[in-house]
């Protein structure tokens, strides 16, 4: 690279991403990790040739249709880009990537404990012990469900279903999922295929959920679709919080027609329906999925990679592809 290119990293990254983006880059950080808004976003962009975005930016159509025209690549530091308007960016000549595989295990196993902790009732106990409330073992004392044997329903099949599946295994569940087709058998680690939904749902004991933001994802979980699970399942999200319908799943957990949840992602973030924090059978996280030091600096890294392939003129290793382009 001759000149270096103008890059607006929008968020605090960790140390040595971002001592990487400045040795490349003619970098802007976000030292205190201040949130842009549209309006400043918009002026930092001024002259520059890149955003290193992350999933709290809206870089939805109508930002994307003002943004610079200097503006030609935008580089997540995640793997969903359902805060970027892809078609949109396609269409103002701008490439998107993202950074899938560094996160799949860091992710599939906050989801385990995403269902350990909403099967045993991980939330409650240790409130318990916290507000010095524990008078003691009993046998009868905050009885939560066995994983062991149970059926794992997988929505989305794909790196981090496939990781859950593995890590599920190990805990002797059956796994069962839901996907467009059938993954490779060497890649199901022994999970059962169902084309239709509402047959997922009808044997989920426990359900996980992978697969990403979409207009077709949006509210999949609604009340007609939890009806059809046994009583006393368990939903675990660690995927996008608006795939699930919130009212649907708090009535549910409610009338215990749901046993207990586990979240780690919500709608509107960080806004959180209120009603959550108040369900005993809720164990909640704050978007941690991705959340290792190991992980977040291969996310920085693959996302510098990407910036590092555009300029030097090769296709990034992870374009994202607009749909309707296909
Ligand atoms: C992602 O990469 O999409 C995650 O949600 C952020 O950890």
């Amino acid at each position: 690279m001759s000149k270096k290119p103008k890059l607006i990293v929008t968020r605090k990254l960790p140390f040595e991403v971002e001592a990487r983006a400045m040795r490349d880059y003619d970098v802007s950080l976000n030292t205190k990790d201040t949130l842009y808004d549209t309006d400043s976003l918009l002026a930092a962009c001024d002259g520059a040739s890149a955003i290193l975005a992350c999933p709290t930016d809206n870089l939805s159509a109508s930002v994307i249709k003002l943004l610079p025209h200097s503006i030609r690549i935008i580089a997540n530091f995640s793997v969903g880009y359902d805060h970027v308007d892809i078609a949109a960016a396609t269409s103002h000549g701008i490439m998107v990537t993202n950074t899938p595989d560094v996160l799949t295990d860091a992710t599939a196993d906050l989801t385990v404990m995403l269902l350990l902790g909403a099967a045993r009732r991980a939330s409650e106990g240790e409130a318990l012990i916290r507000a010095d409330k524990w008078d003691g073992w009993g046998p009868i004392h905050m009885c939560g469900t066995n994983v062991t044997g149970k059926n794992l329903g997988v929505i989305g099949m794909g790196r981090i279903g496939r990781a859950v599946a593995k890590r599920a295994r190990g805990f002797s569940m059956c796994i069962h999922y839901h996907d467009e087709a059938p993954v490779p058998s060497e890649d199901d680690a022994g999970a059962i295929f169902h084309q239709n939904l509402d047959e997922l749902l009808q044997i989920s004991e426990f359900l996980t959920l992978h697969c990403p933001s979409t207009p077709q994802t949006y509210k999949l979980i609604n009340a007609d679709r939890i009806a059809r699970m046994p009583k006393g399942a368990i939903i675990v999200n660690a995927a996008r919080g608006d795939i699930v319908d919130d009212e649907a799943l708090i009535t549910a957990v409610r009338t215990g027609k749901i046993a207990g949840i586990g979240l780690d992602v919500y709608y509107n973030e960080p806004h959180l329906d209120p009603r959550y924090r108040s369900l005993e059978n809720s164990f909640l996280m704050p978007h941690l999925g991705s959340a290792t030091n190991e992980t977040r600096d291969a996310m920085g890294f693959k996302a510098l990679d990407n910036l590092d392939a555009f300029f030097i003129g090769n296709q990034p290793p992870n374009a994202v592809v607009d749909p309707l382009a296909l």
